[in-house]
């Protein structure tokens, strides 16, 4: 793989690319977006070449899919020789060995010591979609209550269950009924005006408030969140916030269902981020990193949930289709034999020092969070009004992308800088791609005074 990284201040697409950008223009649907003007030819750890031999340091990772880095040799391995023995029979017509191994291997890696099951499905949208049938045939209830700025997909119930309108909602409406939000544990921008510890939590204790004036516990199956709010910007619950509302749920029959699609497989440090929070939720989704880069999607939870929907009342043709199995496991495997959690720690660590040390130098960040290596700096003109600086996050974005460092966004505002980079990424290149970042904010920053 060659060294030169990038094209340089001007950015303009080659002609391999220019031709491709036509096909593309012409045939994809507008609303597929795509952040760089860039075709990829080829990818390795932490690398994506384009179809111009441009090399780029890739801290988005498909929006958080390979955290074990692109191309892994033994997720790669272990689809090659799925392939060579069946491709799909469809789990639900004739069964196969990896999906039932997968299964059991979910039960184990996610928290209680009770009874699990799993399902297994294609993407994030459809195990939340699957989530909210389980909670309402098991509690026989319907209202389900998520978080705002949380995000859970793109099909009807994961939309809806969506706080983003722009780009996620705005005239895809209506929306599915029976659909709650509560405030988020944005911390950064406490919706009630107060700080965290001396708030006593009261984003958390809200829910009780929402069930006595908004919709009654008799009517509510289930509360579904994302541990740390992912497209919603990175927005990292204190430490004592799950306990708070798992105890508000238990106590009315509630299920808790925990999103980990993006938060899931090392992001955070630990292998899930429940396991941060010390909360052991009734239903966890998982997906993203899930296979290393190969669809397909997982819920996992209590047993007697789900069991609750009867022969083929759930499933899909694809759920769970074998190259998805095997390269899972794979997955699995690997996390253990190369101690990714322990290198996903010091992975976060340097980031958010570094993140930490520009928020130092430069008044444009406002708030550096994150947990483990799922980290972020969020954006604002001014620290005191903390109006969101959302062109600004995006003019710092492109010249990223000009320099060769694939980075994306995130926020309510749209005025998040997110790092999704494989959690094994080397520190040279970590700390290449962190420079990248630095010049760019230094150059909008000069903009600004
Ligand atoms: C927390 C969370 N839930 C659900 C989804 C939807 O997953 P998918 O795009 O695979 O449908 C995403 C995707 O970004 C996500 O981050």
């Amino acid at each position: 793989m060659s060294e030169r990284t990038g094209r340089g201040s001007n950015f303009e697409p080659g002609s391999k690319t220019r031709e491709l950008m036509e096909v593309r223009n012409e045939n994809v649907a507008r609303g597929i977006s795509s952040v760089m003007p860039v075709f990829v030819k080829e990818t390795r750890g932490a690398q994506v070449v384009d179809i111009e031999d441009n090399v780029f340091i890739d801290f988005a990772g498909g929006i958080g899919v390979v955290n074990f880095g692109h191309n892994h040799p033994s997720v790669v391995e272990a689809i090659k020789n799925q392939a060579d023995k069946y491709l799909h029979t469809c789990f639900m017509v004739a069964m196969y060995e990896p999906y039932v191994r997968l299964a059991a291997r979910l039960n184990d890696f996610t928290p209680g010591s009770f009874p699990k099951k799993t399902a297994l499905f294609n993407s994030g949208a459809e195990a939340v979609e699957n989530s909210v049938k389980l909670a309402r045939r098991f509690t026989k209830k319907t209202a389900i209550v998520s978080l705002e700025c949380a995000f859970h997909g793109r099909t009807l119930m994961a939309m809806s269950l969506t706080s983003k309108v722009k780009p996620y909602k705005y005239g895809f409406g209506p929306f599915a009924p029976d659909v709650y939000k509560i405030p988020a544990p944005y911390c950064y921008r406490c919706r009630f005006g107060l700080t965290y510890p001396g708030c006593g939590l009261h984003c958390a204790h809200y829910l009780e408030q929402f069930l006595a004036v908004e919709c009654s516990a008799d009517n509510v199956a289930a509360v579904l969140a994302e541990p740390v709010q992912g497209e919603g910007g990175f927005i990292v619950p204190p430490p004592d916030y799950f306990k708070v509302l798992h105890d508000i749920c238990r106590r009315n029959g509630i299920l808790l269902i925990l999103d980990e699609i993006q938060t899931g497989f090392y992001r955070t440090g630990g292998s899930l981020a429940s396991y941060h929070y010390n909360v052991t939720p009734d239903m966890i989704t998982m997906a993203k990193s899930l296979a290393g880069g190969v669809p397909i999607s997982a819920l996992t939870g209590r047993a007697e949930v789900m069991d609750a929907a009867g022969p083929g009342e759930i499933g899909g043709t694809y759920g769970g289709n074998p190259l998805g199995c095997a390269a899972a496991l794979a997955v699995f495997e690997a996390a253990d034999r190369e101690n990714i959690a322990q290198i996903a720690k010091d992975t976060g660590t340097a980031a958010a020092a570094r993140l930490q040390a520009m928020k130092e130098k430069f008044s444009l960040i406002g708030d550096q969070r994150g947990l483990g290596a799922m980290q972020a700096i969020e954006l604002v003109k001014d620290r005191s009004t903390k109006e969101p600086a959302a062109e600004e996050a995006k003019a710092i974005v492109k010249r990223c992308h000009e320099r060769g460092l694939i980075i994306i966004t995130a926020g309510i505002y749209s005025n998040v800088i997110r790092l999704l980079m494989p959690v094994n990424i080397p520190h040279e290149q970590l700390n290449r791609g962190l420079d990248i970042l630095e010049e760019a904010i230094a150059e909008e920053q000069g903009g600004h005074r």
